[in-house]
C-alpha cells in the first residue's frame, strides 16, 4: 500500500445483497478489477439488525466476516470479535472514516434511525456513503449542511438508479445549468407488473411472477402503492432541484387501482401504462408526484423493460438530457458505493 493511498476504515451497517457485493468485490473478488487499486479498506465494524455484529478496531478480515455472516444466519456465539455494541453505540463510539450505511428505508419511521445515524457520524467529522434512500429523501439539506460544515462527504449515488452515475454528472458534469424539471420511471416491480398485466396476467399472478424472479419484495406494498418510487423522486427533488420534498410529501398514486380496462384503453390509444416519477421546480418551490402515465409507443419511457430504469433531465441550458439502465445487477448498486468510496480515496 502506498503512501499516496492510504487506508479507509470502514462501518458497514447492513450487511444484505449490496454489503455482502461490496466486501466481496473488494476481497476475494478484487483481481478482477484493477480500476479498484486506490481503495484500501480496513474493515472496523459490520453490522445487522438481526444477525449480529463484529467489531476489531485493527481490522476484520472480509473472508472471515463473508464466512461468518452468510446470508442465512448470524455470527456465531463463539466468535472473537462478536460485539454487544448497538448500532448506534458503534457509530458514536468507534474510530472510522466512513460509515458506509447499506440498511433499509422505513417510511413509517421517517427513515428513523438511519437519518440519526447519519447525521451523528457527520456531525464525528466521518464522511458517509450509503445506497439507502431514507437519508436523503427524509433529510437531504440538514445532512448535507452538517456534512459541510464538518468538512466531510454525504455520498448516495446507489440510492438512485444504483451506479449509474445520477448524482456524479450532475455534480461534475452539468455545471452552470440548472435542473429545471425531472420525470422518470424508477421502480422495477412496477414496470415489470405492468407488462405482464399487458400480456394478460392478473395483478396477483403478475406479482407473483415479480416475487419469483427476484424483482418484488415479499411484501411488494412499497412498490405497489408507489413509496419506492416516491422515495427515489424525493432524493432527485431534494439534489437535483434543492427541493425539501419527503416521500410521504409527493403526490402519490399506485398501480394496485389499474384495470385491464384501463391497459386496454392505452393500448387503443397507441399507448403504454407506465409508473412514472415527475418533479420540477414552481414559483414557490418544488413539487413532485409519481402515477401512472400513458405514454405513447414512440417515447423512450415506453422502451423501458423488466428492472430497467429511465431519467430525463430538463435543464435552462441544454437537454433534455437522458439516462437510461438497462437490468442492472446487484454488481451496478455496488459499483455506486465503489464510485463514491473512490471519490473519497486519496487522489492518483
Ligand atoms: N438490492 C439492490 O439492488 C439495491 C439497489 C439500490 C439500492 N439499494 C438499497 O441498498 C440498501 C441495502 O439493500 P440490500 O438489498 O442489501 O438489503 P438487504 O439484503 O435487505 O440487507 C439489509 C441489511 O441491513 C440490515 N439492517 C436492516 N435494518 C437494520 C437496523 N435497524 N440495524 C442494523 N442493520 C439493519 C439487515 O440486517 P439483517 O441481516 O439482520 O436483516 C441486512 O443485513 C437498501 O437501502 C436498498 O434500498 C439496494
Amino acid at each position: 500500500m502506498s503512501a499516496a493511498h492510504p487506508p479507509l476504515r470502514i462501518l458497514m451497517i447492513g450487511f444484505g445483497n449490496v454489503g455482502r457485493k461490496v466486501m466481496e468485490i473488494l476481497s476475494v473478488a478484487r483481481h478482477r478489477f484493477p480500476g479498484l487499486t486506490r481503495l484500501h479498506p480496513v474493515w472496523v465494524g459490520v453490522f445487522t439488525r438481526s444477525r449480529g455484529a463484529l467489531a476489531r478496531s485493527a481490522g476484520l478480515d472480509p473472508q472471515d466476516v463473508l464466512q461468518s455472516l452468510p446470508a442465512e444466519s448470524g455470527v456465531p456465539d463463539s466468535h472473537p470479535y462478536r460485539t454487544t455494541l448497538t448500532v448506534a453505540e458503534a457509530v458514536q463510539q468507534l474510530d472510522y472514516d466512513i460509515l458506509v450505511e447499506l440498511s433499509v428505508l422505513s417510511i413509517e419511521q421517517r427513515g428513523e434511525p438511519v437519518v440519526t445515524w447519519v447525521r451523528e457520524a457527520l456531525g464525528r467529522g466521518r464522511h458517509v456513503v450509503t445506497a439507502n434512500k431514507g437519508p436523503a429523501a427524509f433529510a437531504h439539506a440538514e445532512l448535507s449542511a452538517t456534512a459541510n460544515r464538518a468538512g466531510v462527504r454525504f455520498l448516495f449515488e446507489s440510492a438512485v438508479m444504483d451506479g449509474a452515475p445520477v448524482f456524479n454528472m450532475a455534480r461534475h458534469a452539468l455545471m452552470g445549468s440548472r435542473i429545471l424539471e425531472i420525470s422518470g420511471i424508477l421502480n422495477s416491480t412496477t414496470n415489470y407488473v405492468l407488462r405482464r398485466l399487458e400480456e394478460g396476467s392478473s395483478l396477483a399472478e403478475a406479482v407473483a411472477e415479480a416475487q419469483a424472479a427476484g424483482f418484488a419484495e415479499a411484501d411488494p406494498s412499497l412498490d405497489l402503492e408507489g413509496w419506492d418510487a416516491a422515495a427515489k423522486i424525493a432524493v432527485l427533488a431534494n439534489v437535483l432541484l434543492e427541493g425539501r420534498v419527503t416521500p410521504p410529501e409527493v403526490a402519490r398514486t399506485g398501480i394496485t387501482g389499474i384495470t385491464p380496462a384501463d391497459i386496454r384503453r392505452a393500448r387503443d390509444r397507441g399507448c403504454r401504462l407506465k409508473l412514472v416519477c415527475r418533479a420540477r421546480r414552481t414559483e414557490t418551490g418544488v413539487t413532485a408526484r409519481v402515477a401512472p402515465e400513458e405514454i405513447p409507443l414512440d417515447d423512450p419511457f415506453a422502451r423501458v423493460e423488466g428492472s430497467g430504469s429511465i431519467l430525463r433531465l430538463e435543464t435552462d441550458l441544454m437537454g433534455p438530457l437522458l439516462i437510461t439502465q438497462e437490468n442492472p445487477t446487484l454488481y451496478d448498486t455496488a459499483y455506486g458505493v465503489l464510485n463514491d468510496l473512490l471519490s473519497l480515496a486519496a487522489p492518483v
